[in-house]
């Protein structure tokens, strides 16, 4: 779909951080583009999230899990996405369908194909134009933040799942490279950042 473009990557890359930076930058510059984030993003959308990522519910079934973002998705694209577009407006999201792929799909181990078809429920046409993925293992990502946050349910679950998570984005963009631009973020906060913007006025989004 034109104008919407999403941001991927592994719990600790900075990934909140820099999205906030372009979001103070096209501010500044004058850039209509409008941000939101998954789980969430309105509302209703961001009572499921609470429900989501609660620590207290841990013993929620993976299918829930992932059926729970898919409705939290149904009603951010509706409250927020939609309307944006329609309105001519450039729409970047922290997170979005590639997350359930790679978190419940493969990280979890409820299947790729699974994952896809409860999504494509979910998101009908509304794929994005591209994706960013900001590329950091998850070794070297946990390190530089000191350890994983223990109060949110899906940093807690542990190394071998976010190398799951991290080989899974690598699957999905081999499959689809047209689709993915990949951003390397293992330098500065600042050079990320200009890599970010690099590409979004490459893509014509800042314009
Ligand atoms: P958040 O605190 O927003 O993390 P981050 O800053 O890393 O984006 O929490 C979102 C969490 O939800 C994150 O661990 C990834 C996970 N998630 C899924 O498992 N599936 C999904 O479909 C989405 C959108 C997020």
């Amino acid at each position: 779909m034109r104008n919407f473009i999403t941001i991927e990557g592994c719990e600790g890359v900075g990934k909140t951080y820099q999205t906030s930076l372009l979001k103070q930058y096209c501010r500044e510059n004058g850039f209509d583009v409008i941000f939101t984030r998954e789980p969430g993003g309105s509302d209703i959308a961001e009572q499921i999230r609470k429900i989501i990522l609660d620590a207290n519910n841990k013993d929620m079934d993976d299918l829930c899990e992932a059926f729970l973002y898919a409705a939290s998705r149904i009603q951010h694209l509706k409250d927020i996405v939609k309307p944006a577009l329609e309105q001519g407006k450039v729409v970047i999201c922290d997170r979005y369908v590639d997350s359930s792929y790679v978190y419940q799909g493969l990280g979890r181990g409820l299947g790729l194909n699974k994952i896809v078809k409860l999504n494509e429920i979910a998101v009908g046409e509304y794929m994005p134009e591209f994706t960013v993925f900001l590329d950091l293992s998850p070794e070297y990502a946990f390190k530089r933040k000191g350890g994983a946050d223990q109060s949110d349910r899906m940093e807690a679950v542990g190394y071998d799942f976010h190398l799951k998570v991290y080989e899974g984005y690598k699957q999905l963009i081999a499959a689809d490279p047209e689709r993915f631009e990949v951003i390397d973020a293992s330098g500065t906060k600042e050079q990320t950042q200009a890599k970010l913007r690099e590409v979004l006025i490459r893509r014509g989004v800042l314009k």
